[in-house]
């Protein structure tokens, strides 16, 4: 998996350094690091919904400190459930 954090203007005004931050730990404390790519994008062209990012070639969407750990929860750990290989081997 790979998840693009933007780092493009609007973004970095509303913290995605700290989004890429919060990131970071949170793929340490699940031991993600031989699973999860964590990079830098320049602009997503979502800057309305900033601060924007993408999961492997998905939709691009919109996370904040605040809601950091709802959305880790929804779209990182449970998409890499889904990509257990029990459930779906091809991965
Ligand atoms: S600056 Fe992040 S989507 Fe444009």
């Amino acid at each position: 998996m790979v998840i693009a954090v933007c780092v493009g203007s609007s973004c970095h005004l509303k913290n995605s350094y700290e989004i890429i931050e919060r990131f970071k730990q949170a793929i340490e404390t699940h031991s993600l690091e031989n699973t999860v790519e964590l990079k830098a994008s320049f602009c997503l062209n979502n800057c309305m919904n900033a601060v924007s990012f993408k999961i492997d070639e998905g939709p691009c969407k919109q996370i904040t400190l605040e809601t950091f750990d709802s959305v880790f929860n929804d779209l990182v750990l449970r998409k890499l459930d889904d990509y257990g290989t029990d459930k779906n081997p091809r991965q």
